[in-house]
């Protein structure tokens, strides 16, 4: 097979290290290929006032496969403080280069897995009967749909004039909100469409069908949120029984599924929900394997082939400093791992992520979150692994 061009993108902050480590033992594991490095983040704001600059987009156009580590994105204010001086003048309005990758190559497929390590100080325990102390099996898909729905960017503070009187059309509209005054409304829409809503479901049962899951849960609100939720319910109802009649398909509702989370996470398999309550319901199952340090996605546009492989913490700007990283690779080094399985590189991930679990479940080298340490620089000195240590002690065993 041809060599494989990655295109990497450290981004910001801890970015770079946490990617720098994963190389190493994607390279261990004796997967070849070129890197590029693709220009994205902070930087590029303040430098060109653009943190997605286009030649990135080219790159990743060009080489389909991006790795990716983290940004750092400030408010509005500052954003425009710590631009170039001569930029200042030019209406620049920062917007996340994450949100502009999804949007422009229709990377709607995002996908969390959250499975728990063996010997993971930080999984969940919970107490079972006569007091015992139960550390479920969580082995979760989250797949959340990633570029529409309340993050889909379409929303109005003191609408137009035309926004308002559609508005007012609407019947609850008038009753609930008609006496109040069009500057003191905001306004969010939560925007779902047949085709993205087919996409991400069939990409939910498509995962539980190839990988063993027995149910598919649709993780919304449909009995409130009767347009869009029960929209996503009904379509998951048709899709399941003229395609997946195998797989069960389970409807939980978001606030219900948070509660259930601590009582019986190890029951459910595939999770789908719409773009806001996919990050939710991630991060809430993310929580029980560890955290930050463990969280890892895909995001991926299943037509053209076109992916970016990211872990789902920021660039946790209070480390970014320090002279040696004390921060965890493994959320980075996982998400390579679904890079991998994306381009059936398959038997590779399955190395590292054995390599990874025989880490864990040892014990020996743990990163400060794994022993449960405030993030200081002087964790190193109480015991805790650096992010090289963590990465070598992966490619140790690969070896
Ligand atoms: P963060 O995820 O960067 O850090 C929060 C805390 O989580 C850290 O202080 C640290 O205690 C822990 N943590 C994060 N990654 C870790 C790792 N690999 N190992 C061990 N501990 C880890 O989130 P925060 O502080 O809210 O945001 C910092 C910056 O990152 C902001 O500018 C934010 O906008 C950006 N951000 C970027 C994301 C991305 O690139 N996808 C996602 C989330 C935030
Ligand atoms: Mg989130």
């Amino acid at each position: 097979m041809a060599k494989r061009t990655i295109v990497s993108m450290p981004g910001d902050g801890i970015g770079r290290v946490v990617l720098e480590s994963t190389i190493r033992v994607l390279d261990a594991a004796g997967f070849e290929a070129d890197y590029v490095e693709g220009d994205i983040g902070w930087e590029f704001w303040c430098k060109e006032g653009n943190p997605l600059p286009e030649r990135t987009i080219k790159l990743i156009k060009k080489h389909k496969i991006g790795l990716f580590g983290a940004i750092t994105s400030k408010p509005k204010d500052e954003a425009f403080d710590e631009l170039a001086p001569e930029l200042k003048e030019k209406n620049l309005v920062y917007s996340s280069p994450i949100v502009g990758l999804r949007q422009h190559f229709g990377l709607d497929i995002c996908a969390r897995p959250c499975k728990t390590y063996k010997g993971n100080p930080l999984n969940f325990i919970r107490r079972g009967q006569g007091d015992a102390i139960v550390e479920p099996a969580v082995d979760v898909v989250i797949f959340r749909q990633n570029t529409e729905g309340l993050y889909g960017g379409v929303e109005w503070s003191n609408p137009p004039t035309e926004v308002h009187e559609m508005l007012m059309t609407h019947p609850k509209f008038k009753k609930n909100f008609g006496h109040v005054a069009k500057e003191e409304v905001s306004v969010s829409t939560r925007i779902f469409t047949k085709n993205a809503t087919e996409r991400i479901l069939t990409a939910a049962f498509e995962h539980a069908k190839k990988y063993g899951y027995k149910s598919v849960t649709v993780c919304e609100k449909p009995n409130v949120i009767r347009e869009t939720s029960g929209m996503m319910y009904k379509m998951a109802q048709q899709l399941q029984a003229e395609k997946y009649p195998e797989i069960q398909l389970w409807n939980t509702n978001i606030d219900a599924q948070m509660m259930w989370l601590t009582k019986n996470p190890e029951n459910y398999g595939v999770i789908v929900a719409g773009n806001m309550f996919g990050d939710i319901v991630s991060d809430g199952f993310a929580g029980l394997i560890g955290g930050l340090g463990f969280a890892c996605s895909a995001q991926i546009n299943p037509e053209t082939g076109i992916g970016v492989f990211e872990p789902t913490h920021g660039s946790a700007p209070k480390y970014a400093d320090y002279e040696t990283s004390i921060v965890n690779p493994i959320a980075m080094i996982e998400s390579a791992c679904m890079m991998l399985d994306f381009i059936e590189e398959t038997e590779r991930a399955k190395a590292i992520r054995k390599a990874v679990a025989e880490v864990i479940e040892e014990g020996k080298v743990r990163s400060y979150d794994m022993m449960k340490m405030a993030g200081r620089q002087d964790v190193i000195s109480k015991g805790a692994a650096t992010t090289d240590e963590v990465a070598d002690a992966v490619i140790a065993k690969l070896k």
